[in-house]
């Protein structure tokens, strides 16, 4: 793992998914223990579940709540929040939902899945956003309908400005670095070929090989908390 420094590029998109929080105990989607091995999303995660069953589709994102606020960021998490403070060009888009790189104090330029911890009600937007576990209303005050974790579920069409948004940066990245994720979930997915065109040098922190490894110019098998600070030192 060969120390690169940040300061010789114009640049630097972290671009992130749930392995990035694995090792605060928060479990990934895909693989072994995985969120969608254990839930199917059909009954959990996408619009129609919670049309036929909001009680059932609130109760278990209130239970993903409780879990990740029992679980701290890591040294990962910390190290970014630094980097960003050493320099200004370094943004981070993530598809994380968990808000772990808040609580860490690091700046997300966006939220490609949207939030945890916010709440919306389809007629008078956003209602609540809290780190709390439980929900503090799980009605909307002005109208009664179900309020809904503000989540692009499957099936969901993503939010275009993010998107938009994350998209800018990343056509002006010379430096693409993914963390943590599988590459399997579309348009996310897209902003590595995307980085690739535009000419960034493009990193993968990964334990394991996945089909967008290919991707990278240099793939590092390690563990997200263990290579961000190894990767990237902070200027003394
Ligand atoms: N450090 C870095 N990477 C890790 C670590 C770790 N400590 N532990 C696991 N990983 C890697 C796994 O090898 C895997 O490639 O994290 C990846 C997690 O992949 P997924 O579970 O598919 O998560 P993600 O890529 O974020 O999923 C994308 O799918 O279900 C949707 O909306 C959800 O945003 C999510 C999207």
């Amino acid at each position: 793992m060969t120390p690169i420094d940040l300061a010789s590029f114009q640049h630097v998109v972290f671009f992130t998914g749930a392995g990035m929080s694995a090792e605060c105990g928060v479990p990934t989607y895909r693989g072994s223990g995985g969120i969608w091995s254990q839930y199917n999303y059909e009954a959990y995660a996408c619009q129609r579940a919670f049309d036929a069953d909001p009680v059932k589709v609130l109760d278990f994102h209130e239970l993903r709540r409780s879990t990740v606020l029992a679980c701290p960021p890591h040294a990962g998490h910390h190290h970014l929040a630094r980097l960003q403070a050493a320099f200004a060009h370094v943004d981070v888009i993530t598809q994380n939902i968990d808000g772990m790189f808040q609580r860490a104090g690091v700046r997300v330029a966006a939220e490609l899945h949207g939030s945890l911890w916010r709440l919306r009600c389809a007629r008078h937007g956003i209602r609540s956003d809290e780190e709390r576990g439980a929900f503090l209303e799980r009605r909307c005050a002005d109208c009664d309908a179900w309020l809904q974790p503000d989540i692009t579920w499957f099936e969901d069409n993503v939010d275009a400005d993010v998107f938009a948004r994350a998209g800018a940066l990343v056509s002006h990245a010379d430096l693409f670095v993914s963390v943590g994720t599988s590459g399997a979930v579309w348009p996310a997915a897209g902003f590595a070929q995307q980085a690739r065109r535009a000419g960034a040098r493009m990193i993968e922190i990964n334990p394991e090989d996945n089909e967008a490894s290919q991707l990278y110019d240099e793939r590092v098998r390690a563990a997200a908390s263990e290579a961000i600070p190894r990767l990237f030192p902070i200027p003394s």
